[in-house]
């Protein structure tokens, strides 16, 4: 577990100054590479032209398959926590580039079960959290027939089997040294699940390359799952991962945080709000003084508005490249700056809060993407828990 003096980063715990290049170290993930970038459906998302995705494990599979149009699929998940900010939906909105561009498949997992855990929060609060969340994962736009969403504690049909399976190819200490020790034995068990989540893919449709595409914290879930699906009991291969940066939080350096009390965007925040938020709140790489920040110029390195524009607001190399500039020479000043950036966020916001209005009932929307009954028993079927009849037989007699 990387817990140095300075930084920690772990998937319950991320705190202080990131080095990411000592990170790829200690979690043995490669660089994303120039060619591999160059491998990306074109045009190139802005997250991995700028190197926001900055390192990787076995992309190439992934990227392959989706250059000769077979089975690809993509798994990105939530823990419904709280609302959710802009730095959660990023990669969401990054799933579904892809899938424009690709026809991938795409499955979410809601892990209410390991938030509970995690939390000090009743189970009704999660299970509130779970339906918001859902609904702004829903205004996202997803395609229903290449993608499925499972939420932890709905699917346990099919997610506790798989999970069961999975348990048992890892042992405590594994978890003791990938993740400390944990709480509870329900984080002792969790990596199983969210192992259930990374091959609920390949179990469905059959072997094929699946990237994770997450912020760096989440990659020793992959490495568990990797090591499972290594051991070749099942008919999967490793899933490979996509690993980005933190959106900063707006305070300054670190991860944009929701639960450290300090202020974040949230997706249902109004243009007001963004604005206040972004004037008051945003560290800024100006200088003190208009005649300071005239002659000395501002640093976009450390400032947190041109980050926002820099790692997913601003599509156009050419616009973000001359407000760099601009800045670094004094002309562009850092409450400019800030509207430029403010607007960006807000027009954003309006657009997906616009799609989440137009959502029907929540049990509605999600019923088009939840894993048909077939997917379900074949899923099973692949860790050897074929006994479906038995499941029927109740249900029917139940009603
Ligand atoms: N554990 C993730 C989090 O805390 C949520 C999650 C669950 C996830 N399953 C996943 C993320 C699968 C990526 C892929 O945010």
């Amino acid at each position: 577990m990387p817990a140095t003096d300075d930084f920690t980063v772990t998937p319950y715990a991320v705190e202080g100054n990131i080095d990411y290049d000592r990170l790829l170290d200690e979690f043995g993930a490669d660089p994303l590479t120039a060619d591999q970038k160059a491998q990306f459906p074109r045009p190139v998302h802005q997250l991995v032209r700028r190197g926001v995705f900055y390192a990787e494990r076995d992309v190439d599979a992934f990227l392959d398959a989706a250059n000769e149009g077979k089975t690809h699929s993509i798994v990105t998940g939530r823990g419904p926590s709280g609302p959710m900010h802009i730095g959660h939906i990023i990669p969401f909105y990054f799933a579904k580039y892809l899938q424009d561009q690709t026809g991938c498949l795409v499955y979410i997992p809601l892990s209410d079960d390991e938030k509970y855990l995690l939390k000090d929060k009743p189970l009704a609060e999660i299970h509130e959290y779970t339906r918001e969340n859902l609904l702004d994962i829903l205004a996202v736009g997803f395609d229903p027939e290449r993608t499925r969403i499972v939420v932890d504690t709905a699917d346990a049909d099919v997610v506790y089997p798989l999970a069961v399976a999975f348990a048992k190819e890892v042992t405590q200490s594994t978890v003791n040294a990938t993740y400390g020790d944990p709480e509870n034995i329900g984080l002792s068990f969790y990596p199983a699940v969210q192992a259930a989540h990374l091959l609920l893919p390949q179990l469905v449709e059959g072997r094929h390359p699946t990237l994770v595409p997450i912020a760096v914290d989440q990659d020793p879930h992959v490495r568990v799952c990797r090591d499972i699906a290594a051991k070749q009991r099942y008919d999967v291969s490793k899933p490979g991962a996509l690993l980005s940066k933190f959106l900063p939080a707006l305070e300054g350096p670190g991860k944009m945080s929701s639960s450290g009390g300090s202020a974040n965007i949230r997706l249902s925040d109004d243009r007001e709000t963004v604005f206040e938020k972004i004037r008051t709140h945003a560290y800024s790489g100006g200088q003190r003084s208009v005649e300071s920040h005239r002659e000395h110029g501002g640093d976009p390195e450390v400032d947190v508005p041109y980050q926002f524009l820099y790692y997913f607001f601003e599509e156009s190399d050419e616009r973000v490249e001359r407000l760099a500039r601009e800045y670094r020479d004094g002309s562009l000043l850092s409450g400019e700056l800030k509207e430029i950036a403010a607007t960006r966020i807000a027009d954003f916001l309006d657009a997906h809060q616009s799609r989440r209005e137009e959502l029907g009932p929540v049990a509605d929307e999600f019923e088009q993407y939840r894993l048909r009954k077939s997917e379900r028993q074949t899923a099973r079927q692949q860790v050897g828990y074929a006994n479906t009849r038995l499941f029927e037989e109740r249900t029917t007699h139940d009603n």
